[in-house]
């Protein structure tokens, strides 16, 4: 594979250019990639014990082996280096760096710091997110996201990072995914720590921001040069029917609970007031203390977005829709309504490019302006080896019809400066083990062996012709 960049007459062939110095980069999180779960020091998170629950985890996967990228990271570099990534977003493990949420491990770190080191040296800039859904279980046994005190050595767990990564790594994220940690986590228990508690939740939910708000203080106080920012999951929500009350309010009521809850303490530094009916009940006011939510809306240089697909809902059962999110929180009648015209991923999701740029846009024309990064985009498809070879035009697609939709949204002014393509490797997808591969690059999990897929090698060209031929 030889992937240098193209001279020049090359790109001015570019059909559809992206802006001059547009991220292009791939993205992992730390537990889904590095296995070697007890090397080290490292302690169990809260996804390594709930990985054991039988049933947790579809086959009864765990972090075991995951792509070995602790130990194969070289490599892996390596391969990024040859697609010509500008970047790579991955996340720090808290407990290999902090085993048990306690003292400092330098053995964890120096892991850290050996990977940053290999990024740089290969040209590919580090991106590190702080927090990936890997907490401590010695902090979930005290309460876990639940609790106040865990935003507070989130900040203490950062401040051991940025102290010792700051001085190379200039892009941190907070959070990833926060709405997926606290409501999949504590409400809907489908993801680690497994609990079913609409209260936790939602107690969850304002610790992360807390979190996060904290963790942004010991950026700009340890890193000030850096540009910081939290990555959230957004999923555009529509009414099934928009002539139906009914549906306009389930529509309102799942985009606040899912998007709004976390856009509006970061952007706009108030919960969504609309809400307060859905939250009340579940101990939002008492959550609240002064000055919380100053800290949640500290500046931010960049919003990264996660976006997978969106939602049309509705606020009675129709045939073929399942129950959505609210419901977890024990606000019922929202029901997710299936786009049948869709075509689906290996995960049952709809492919819905146009959602994209109806993301973005949404974000610049509702909240103040902010440079944003497509931090995470993707799809799962069941890939086959066929001769060293994998086909996966499907996937190739997916990237070419959500470039072209964040394109759109840059000709239409939304300020995208970056795109990462989930995932680098095929990885350990949470709760559906290792059968769901989002990799550019495949994983024979038996032998460890990497084979970039075809769309691994059409990412490359798309990254050195800035842009789309
Ligand atoms: C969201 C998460 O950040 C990532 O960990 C996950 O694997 C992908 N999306 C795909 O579900």
């Amino acid at each position: 594979m030889t992937m240098s960049a193209h001279p020049d007459s090359v790109r001015a062939k570019t059909a559809l250019p992206f802006p001059p110095g547009f991220v292009w980069g791939a993205a992992t999180a730390a537990f889904q990639v590095e296995g070697a779960t007890a090397a080290d020091g490292r302690t169990d998170s809260i996804w390594d014990v709930f990985a054991r629950r039988p049933g947790a985890v579809v086959g009864g996967d765990t972090g075991e082996p995951g792509a070995d990228h602790y130990r194969r990271y070289a490599e892996d570099v390596d391969l990024m280096r040859r697609l010509g990534l500008g970047a790579y977003r991955f996340s720090l493990s808290w407990p290999r760096i902090r085993p048990d949420g306690g003292a400092p491990n330098p053995a964890g770190l120096a892991f850290y710091d050996r990977l940053v080191d290999r990024l740089l040296e290969a040209g590919v800039e580090p991106w590190a997110t702080l927090y990936h859904w890997d907490l401590p279980q010695s902090l979930e046994d005290e309460g876990g996201w639940t609790s106040r005190e865990t935003a507070f050595r989130f900040a203490d767990y950062a401040e051991t990072i940025v102290a010792r990564l700051g001085d190379r790594v200039t892009r941190w994220s907070t959070l990833n995914e926060p709405w997926c940690a606290a409501m999949l986590g504590y409400a809907r228990g489908i993801h680690a720590p497994g609990r079913q508690e609409p209260r936790a939740a939602v107690a969850a939910t304002h610790h992360l921001l807390l979190g996060h708000g904290l963790a942004m203080d010991v950026l700009r106080r340890h890193a000030p040069a850096a540009s910081s920012g939290v990555t959230l999951n957004l999923y555009p929500v529509s009414a099934a029917d928009p002539s139906s009350i009914v549906d306009t309010e389930a529509a309102r009521r799942v985009d606040g609970l899912q998007n709004r809850l976390f856009l509006d303490p970061v952007l706009r530094g108030s919960y969504p007031s609309d809400l307060h009916t859905d939250l009340a009940p579940l101990g939002i006011d008492e959550l609240v203390r002064d000055g919380d939510l100053e800290t949640i809306s500290a500046p931010i240089d960049w919003l990264g977005i996660n976006y997978y697909r969106g939602y049309q809902v509705a606020g009675t059962p129709l045939p073929g829709s399942e129950p959505a999110g609210a419901d977890w929180l024990g606000v019922p009648d929202v029901h997710f309504v299936p786009d049948e015209a869709a075509p689906r991923t290996d995960s049952g999701w709809e492919v819905q490019p146009s959602r994209l740029t109806e993301c973005l846009l949404r974000v610049h024309r509702e909240y103040r302006p902010i440079p944003l990064y497509i931090t995470e985009n993707g799809a799962s498809y069941p890939d086959v080896v066929v001769g060293g070879d994998i086909a996966d035009t499907d996937r190739i697609a997916f990237l070419d019809s959500h470039l072209r939709a964040a394109h759109e949204a840059i000709e239409a002014g939304v300020d995208l400066r970056g795109y990462f393509y989930w995932s680098l490797l095929d990885n350990f997808e949470w709760a559906e083990g290792y059968a769901k591969r989002f990799g550019l690059v495949h994983v024979d999990y038996a032998t460890q062996r990497r084979t970039p897929k075809q769309s691994a090698l059409w990412y490359a060209r798309a990254i050195s012709l800035n842009g789309l031929g």
